[in-house]
């Protein structure tokens, strides 16, 4: 975007939020308010980001760019080495936060756009409509304003005969005939550069809040009959202010509905959608199923034919083609095709199951590969373990990898067999072929096709009483 230079005030304390972390850090559908504002201005070549409250916070948030490399893997922060960030050390309102810009806009002849923090569900193409009116209209600034039913605490639009912006008038400060007004003032802006900040040295904290309002500029140019305009929208959810945690569950809600919309229509089957939350990041193929009360989030990727959920928590994951997952937790494993997990099983990170593998109810894989055809059907812990295909391990089978110091590792050969209860003591090495018996205790390796059994010999004793 040439000769155009997006300002995003952030600096706000977000009271209504009453919560220790930055009202900009909270989450929407897995990502930060503030990621979602830097967003819609991504083609911009520079964005100021005014801040100020837990200021060290936010910035950490936004620059994790190093040596000019984005950061991946880190899907809630922004990489974005084009922003530049300007403090506001006491935050004295919305226009005061705008005129810490002067002194790095000082050479600058261009238009500003200029977002609030905290207003992202607005859309990139509605910025672009905005810049055009504005440039086509030849505006000294351009209003971006949306007419609602029950205003309540936005700043309403006046308007001239003439269909010009007179001036925005803050709830607080309005009259009751005022109030009535239902076009409301979004918080995002064009301005020309020059005319603002001439402006913003005449504006006054005489209201209410005794803060210096930005909105105050419009009435300061109206009256030096300067044109502003205002570009109307229709839909209020993509400029809601998110101010309380109540809008910030509404606006989820809006985007989550919208996410699993699209699903919807690209193939995937939801089942009582209302209950189901899917992150924008996830993939999912079409003719997969996710059934009621699931959770899929972040870097995940789900084929098609598999059945996930009911009452499932996916994250950063890769699911294959038909794979069920029910009531399980399942969060950076690889899960290739046509495997069961569940139910009431738990998959912990740097985990890959092979095809055809089974996971059975209550079982626990940590940091391990399975392979192929290979069952841990029922009340299992395998952490650190490289298993082989076509192996059962029996109910109850523990890989006993830690010693209270470090992690050691468990190997099982192909097609081993490994009886029910049985203790694992890492490192051993299983072989191929190799039948555990029930209850065993196993301290030491066992080489290919033999037989191990590691347990006390049952005795039979005349009873005493
Ligand atoms: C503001 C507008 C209101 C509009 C609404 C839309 C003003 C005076 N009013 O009201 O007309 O309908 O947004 O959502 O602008 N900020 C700072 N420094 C400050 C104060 C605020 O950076 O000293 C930032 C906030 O972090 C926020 C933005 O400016 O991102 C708007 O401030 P906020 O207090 O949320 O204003 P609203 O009352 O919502
Ligand atoms: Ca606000």
């Amino acid at each position: 975007m040439k000769n155009t230079i997006a300002i995003i005030l952030a600096a706000g304390e977000g009271t209504r939020f009453n919560s220790e972390t930055p009202k900009v850090l909270h989450k929407i559908l897995g990502k930060m308010i503030i990621s979602r504002v830097v967003e819609i201005v991504d083609g911009f070549d520079k964005k100021i980001i005014v801040v100020g409250h837990k200021s060290e916070l936010v910035k950490k948030s936004i620059s994790p760019v190093r040596n000019g490399v984005p950061q991946s893997g880190i899907s809630n922060r922004v990489s974005d080495k084009n922003v530049v960030f300007v403090e506001q050390i006491v935050q004295l309102g919305s226009g005061d936060a705008v005129k810490q810009t002067e002194k790095i806009l000082k050479n600058f002849t261009g238009d500003l756009v200029i977002l609030s923090g905290d207003v992202p569900l607005l859309k990139k193409e509605t910025v672009g409509k905005l810049l055009s009116v504005h440039k086509k209209e030849k505006a000294v600034a351009t209003v971006l304003t949306c007419e609602v039913e029950n205003p309540s605490h936005y700043g309403r639009i006046i308007r001239n005969a003439d269909g010009t912006v007179k001036s925005i008038v803050e709830s607080k400060d309005a009259s009751d005939d005022v109030k009535k007004i239902k076009e409301i003032n979004s918080g995002v802006y064009v301005f020309s550069s020059k005319e603002l900040f001439s402006a913003l040295h005449k504006i006054k904290n005489d209201n209410s809040k005794r803060e210096y309002y930005l909105t105050d500029v419009i009435s300061i140019l109206s009256r030096q009959n300067k044109k502003i305009i205002a570009y109307k929208i229709e839909n209020f959810r993509e400029i809601m202010g998110i101010n309380n945690r109540c809008e910030l569950a509404q606006a989820e809600n809006y985007i989550r509905e919208k996410v699993l919309e699209n699903l919807m229509h690209s193939g995937v089957t939801i089942v009582n959608p209302a209950t189901v939350y899917i992150e924008e990041t996830v993939e999912i193929e079409k003719d997969a199923m996710i059934m009621p009360s699931t959770i899929i989030k972040g870097r995940t990727k789900i084929g098609s034919g598999g059945v996930i959920g009911p009452f499932s928590y996916i994250e950063d994951s890769t699911i294959d083609k038909n794979v069920e997952i029910r009531a399980s937790f399942v969060y950076g494993a690889e899960i290739a095709d046509d495997v069961k997990i569940g139910p009431f099983s738990h998959i912990r990170k740097e985990t890959k199951i092979g095809r055809h593998a089974r996971i059975g109810n209550f079982s626990e894989i940590k940091k391990s590969a399975i392979g192929e055809n290979t069952k841990v059907s029922h009340l299992s812990y395998i952490g650190d373990s490289q298993l082989g295909k076509n192996i059962n391990i029996g109910a109850g089978t523990i890989t006993c990898n830690y010693d209270g110091k470090n992690k050691h590792k468990t190997e099982i050969g192909d097609y081993t067999f490994v009886g029910s209860n049985t203790n694992l003591i890492a490192p051993v090495k299983i072989g191929k072929g190799v039948l555990i018996a029930a209850g065993s205790t196993i301290t030491h390796n066992v080489p290919d096709n033999k037989l191990a059994i590691a347990r006390e010999r049952q005795v039979i004793k005349k009873r005493q009483d």
